[in-house]
């Protein structure tokens, strides 16, 4: 019997590991026997993750809009467990609903650096480690969004730098697929996260629309951590540069 959630002995690498999908795929992992480097830009929060853990792991602070920081991640990974076998780009943000006649230049900026230009820090030095380890290869999983495979009003820099990070899933699995790299994107509908929960106005909006998709509801963290598994594990060898929907139905519409 295949088995999805072997990840014994893996070093699994998380961005944005002290909050929402990030925290809950460590804390789902923790016992798992894999080998955890858990990052995130928020400090006490990581560390508040990192000592709810029973198993000992690496957290670091890493800034994924900071080349160095996401060096400093991998080459934390390399330097406590010798290599990198799953790398999560996680990490992410959103900005306030309004129609793109009045989204500033700074919410642009601050969507596509941590959205999309995080994610690309981790492919390229995720890659390069996994390029020069022996045994060569690993996984990469960037978290993209609804928001990344269809338009999302009110949210348009968000939906643009989401989008970003599709084409960086699909451009990296082909390139590297033969060095034994497989690259997939998650396309999580809302979840009541603390990105979607810490406004309460934001989080009325959501709601309503939520009620008005197939399922009539949000998706549950642990919906989508169960994806991200499945996307991550070693077992799903044959699935490259696909960015999946975990929707409740909603892009069947
Ligand atoms: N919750 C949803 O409805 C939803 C839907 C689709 C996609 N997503 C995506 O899922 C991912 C996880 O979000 P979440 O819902 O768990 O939100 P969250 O706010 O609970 O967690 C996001 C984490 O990313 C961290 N982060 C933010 N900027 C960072 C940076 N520059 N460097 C490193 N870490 C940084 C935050 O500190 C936080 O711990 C994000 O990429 C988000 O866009 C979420």
């Amino acid at each position: 019997m295949v088995q999805l959630d072997n990840f014994g002995g893996q070093v699994i690498a998380i961005t944005g590991a002290g909050s929402g999908f990030g925290k809950l795929l460590a804390e789902t992992l923790s016992a798992s026997g894999a080998k955890l480097v858990l990052s995130d830009v928020n400090e006490e929060a990581l560390r508040q993750v990192e000592s709810a853990l029973s198993d000992v792991h690496k957290a670091l602070v890493c800034d994924v809009t900071r080349e160095d920081d996401v060096v400093g991640m991998i080459g934390a990974a390399n330097a406590e467990y010798g290599r990198l076998d799953i790398l999560v780009n996680n990490a992410g943000l959103g900005s306030p609903p309004k129609l793109l006649t009045e989204v500033t230049e700074e919410e642009l900026d601050l969507n596509y650096n941590v959205n999309t230009k995080g994610v690309f820090f981790g492919i390229k030095h995720g890659i390069r480690q996994m390029l020069a380890q022996d045994p060569k290869g690993g996984v990469i999983l960037n978290v993209s969004s609804m928001a990344g495979i269809g338009g999302a009003p009110l949210l348009g820099p968000y939906a643009a730098a989401k989008h970003g990070v599709v084409g960086l899933t699909k451009t990296a699995a082909c390139e590297f697929a033969r060095h034994g790299v497989r690259v997939n994107a998650i396309c999580p509908y809302f979840s009541p996260t603390p990105l979607v929960t810490q406004d309460e106005d934001f989080a009325a909006r959501i709601k309503g629309m939520a009620a008005n998709s197939p399922m009539a509801r949000m998706g549950d963290p642990q919906e989508i951590v169960t994806v991200m598994l499945m996307l991550m594990s070693p077992a799903n060898s044959f699935m490259n540069g696909q960015a999946i929907a975990v929707d409740g139905g909603m892009s069947a519409i």
